[in-house]
């Protein structure tokens, strides 16, 4: 069979069209950022706070996260599980208790890294969170080098309501060890 040379030379210019347009679903990098995260609750210049709950669910509260409590933060990452180790960035963001017993918090953290090769970029991580399990949330995007990253953060409790040496506050330590795949 034939092909019409006018239908043949479209056909390659369009091929060609695609091949020099990089594709965004080529993520070819992968990195791996270890860091903890200070979730602090003070009685003054506390990084995360408690902003509203549901007087009725919060009247039967079980559990860490109350049903229904809903917290906004703006805590730092470290490179160690101690405060006064290396800061790595900081993670905003909020978790609301979704669980009736307590213990599963659904969780959107944006990670702002402020050091290194990465300064600047930041990732989000966003899912429920279930805080007596495997943790594992997964990332669903990003800023600058992590520009449509992909990936996921395995999550380990370090301690909660723990207090640390020099912010005699109490708060809790989470190690969050993520990997992504970007371009
Ligand atoms: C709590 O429950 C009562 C009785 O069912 C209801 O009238 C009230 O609106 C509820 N309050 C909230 C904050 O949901
Ligand atoms: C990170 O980037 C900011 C903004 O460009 C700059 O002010 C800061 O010095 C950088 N920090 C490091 C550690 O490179
Ligand atoms: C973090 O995850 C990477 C990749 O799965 C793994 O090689 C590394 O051992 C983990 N580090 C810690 C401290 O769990």
């Amino acid at each position: 069979m034939r092909i019409p040379f006018l239908i043949l030379t479209i056909l390659v210019l369009s091929l060609q069209c695609k091949a020099s347009v990089a594709s965004p679903l080529v993520r070819d990098k992968e990195t791996n950022i270890l860091f903890y995260f200070h979730n602090i609750h003070a009685d003054k210049d506390s990084s995360s706070v408690l902003v509203a709950q549901n007087a009725n669910a919060t009247a039967h509260a079980r559990g860490i996260v109350a049903f229904s409590s809903v917290y906004v933060f703006d805590n730092v990452i470290t490179e160690g599980p101690s405060i006064t180790s290396k800061v790595l960035g900081n993670a905003q963001g909020m978790y609301v208790g979704t669980a009736k017993d307590g213990y599963t918090i659904l969780m959107a953290i944006d990670v702002e890294i402020t050091t290194g090769p990465f300064n600047g970029s930041s990732f989000v991580l966003f899912s429920r969170n279930p805080l007596r399990s495997t943790r594992e949330l997964p990332v669903i995007g990003g800023r600058g080098a992590f520009r449509m990253a992909e990936g996921y953060g395995m999550l380990r409790t370090v301690c909660v309501h723990c207090l640390n040496s020099v912010n005699p506050a109490s708060g809790d330590v989470i190690e969050y060890n993520v990997t992504l795949w970007h371009h």
